[in-house]
């Protein structure tokens, strides 16, 4: 379960456009913004694949898409063989920033995503492993306002645990950390990629995340935009840039497709 197959998509926004700055006339015309251009991908079952490419390029779009949010104009997604038609989905999980509901607990919201379990005892013992997978034993009974940032991330990614979902979809999960909270983040969903081994998309704009994290990386172009490398990467975890060449000339590689011709 979770192999993805991006077949030809395509994807143009319509924008209603005033005619002109200047003019009395108020009249407004459709401008067509294309936005992805002839994407071709396919992710195998229980891979992390993460995407690369410059701000406004279309990730976020190309993820609404897979998930059901955003229809494409034209192409189409296959998830385990079968075209996404709209959202939904229990198999696949959006990880959001603000995912957890304000008006329940930690434990609660880590429970919602277990609703469909009836043995309770299972249950609890289930929801304190993934609360304690995420180092947030003992703050169980507090609520999402009394969190810091990092915490309610890593609160979230016990929900996504508790859901169980064929694939899991994250879009700049670590953007606004600290350095050493985006660190240990990173590690966590490391972890738990190797630990339950779902597919798992990550949206990143850090060169380095998706070298570290990575199963396949993605470097998208700047709009419209098309796959400028899907490249597998064979490295063992933990990853370290200082025992494999191959993967800092890669890093090296990648900082000169971006636009930037030295690394830093
Ligand atoms: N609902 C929409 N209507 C019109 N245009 C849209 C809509 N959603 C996105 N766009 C446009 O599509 C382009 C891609 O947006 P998207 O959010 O997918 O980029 P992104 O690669 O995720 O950028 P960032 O890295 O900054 O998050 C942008 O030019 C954006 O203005
Ligand atoms: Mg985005």
């Amino acid at each position: 379960m979770g192999h993805v197959l991006i077949n030809n998509l395509q994807k143009e926004f319509v924008e209603r456009r005033r005619a002109s700055r200047n003019s009395d006339n108020h009249s407004r015309f459709r401008a067509t913004v294309p936005v992805l251009d002839n994407i071709n991908l396919e992710f195998h079952e229980g891979e992390m694949v993460c995407i690369l490419g410059p701000s406004g390029c279309g990730k976020t779009t190309l993820l609404r898409i897979i998930a059901g949010f955003d229809t494409p104009t034209s192409g189409n997604v296959l998830i385990d063989r079968k075209q996404v038609a709209g959202p939904g989905s229990d198999n696949i999980f959006v990880f959001q920033h603000s995912g957890l509901l304000p008006w329940m607990t930690v434990w609660q919201n880590v429970e919602l995503g277990m609703r469909r379990m009836e043995d309770i005892k299972i249950k609890q013992e289930k929801i304190q492993e993934y609360i304690d997978m995420v180092e947030l034993e003992g703050f169980e009974h507090l609520y999402p306002y009394q969190l810091s940032g990092g915490m309610k991330r890593r609160a979230e990614l016990a929900r996504a645990l508790a859901v169980n979902p064929d694939m899991l979809i994250m879009d700049e999960p670590f953007s606004g950390l600290d350095f050493l909270t985006h660190m240990k983040m990173r590690e966590e969903v490391v972890n738990m990629h190797q630990f339950f081994g779902k597919t798992t998309l990550v949206v990143t704009h850090d060169i380095d995340d998706a070298l570290i994290m990575g199963d396949r990386i993605v470097i998208m172009s700047g709009r419209p935009s098309s796959v400028k490398l899907d490249r597998k990467l064979d490295f063992p975890h933990p990853r370290n840039f200082e025992k494999e060449p191959g993967l800092s000339e890669l890093r090296d590689e990648i900082f000169f497709m971006l636009g930037v011709s030295y690394a830093v």
